[in-house]
């Protein structure tokens, strides 16, 4: 997790899946590293708080739940499981 400390991104690979790994407050979030709008990078995004905002048209997505934070808008983010192990290595599933 040293990586990634509370309140960055980090794009990471699963696979042949790429993903931004998000630290919110010590917990680690992993959503899809395209945005689901035009395919920004959100790992190159920034972080407010749980919302990571998209870099080429500023869309905000809450990565605890995949959802986008627009008012009517129902679009969300692929997520996908982290697993912390003791060792403080992180494990994402491949799919
Ligand atoms: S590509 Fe992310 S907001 Fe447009």
């Amino acid at each position: 997790m040293g990586d990634v400390p509370p309140g960055t991104l980090l794009a990471v690979q699963a696979g042949e899946r790429w993903y931004a790994l998000v630290n919110v407050d010590g917990a680690l979030h992993a959503v899809d590293n395209n945005c689901p709008h035009n395919g920004g990078p959100l790992s190159k995004g920034t972080l407010d708080g749980q919302t990571v905002i998209c870099p080429w048209h500023a869309w905000r997505w809450d990565v605890t739940s995949g959802r986008n934070c627009a008012p009517g808008v129902d679009w969300r983010l692929p997520r996908i499981p982290v697993r912390v192990l003791e060792d403080g290595s992180i494990q994402l599933p491949i799919i």
